[in-house]
């Protein structure tokens, strides 16, 4: 019980903040905003993509240590390359924006982010979690029942 009420003091401030997607509705909005072929990227892997990096939820930030970049919102997209939030060394900033601009219930920076990203060579390959878990695989059930 003080385990679980003390989990609950560590884990439910993090849940607290945040837009979480339902499935079809973060669906709904990539494609409206002409994600589905993107780079020849078919919706269910954008959707895939966003459920094993943030599970939908827009303002899941995660740092990385080894380089001291931190990954924003709902892509998880990495402040070493794309975004400014100011205290990433060596950073790049190629989408242009504040990082914060990644966690915000509109998602619209972010998708224009992510079609910066996979303008890059190594494509929709630079997200790890799109490689472990989306990559080769049938993604039908990730657009499924959607009314798109
Ligand atoms: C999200 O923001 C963009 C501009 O940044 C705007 O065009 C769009 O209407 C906004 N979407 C919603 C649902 O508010
Ligand atoms: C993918 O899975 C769905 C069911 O979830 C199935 O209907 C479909 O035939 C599968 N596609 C391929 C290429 O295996």
């Amino acid at each position: 019980m003080k385990v679980l009420i003390l989990l609950g003091l560590v884990f439910l401030p993090m849940l607290a903040h945040g837009k979480v997607y339902e499935r079809c509705e973060l669906a709904r909005i990539l494609k409206q905003n002409g994600m589905d072929g993107y780079r020849g990227i078919s919706l269910a892997n954008w959707v895939c993509l966003a459920k094993w990096e943030s599970n939908y939820n827009t303002r899941v930030t995660n740092y990385n240590s080894r380089d001291r970049s931190t990954d924003y919102g709902i892509f998880q997209i990495n402040s070493r390359y794309w975004c400014n939030d100011g205290k990433t060394p060596r950073a790049v900033n190629a989408c242009g924006i504040s990082c914060r601009d990644l966690l915000t219930d509109n998602i619209s920076k972010a998708i224009t982010c992510a079609k910066r990203v996979v303008r890059d060579p190594s494509g929709i390959r630079a997200w790890v979690a799109w490689r472990n878990r989306c990559q080769g695989k049938n993604l039908s059930s990730y657009i499924q029942g959607c009314r798109l």
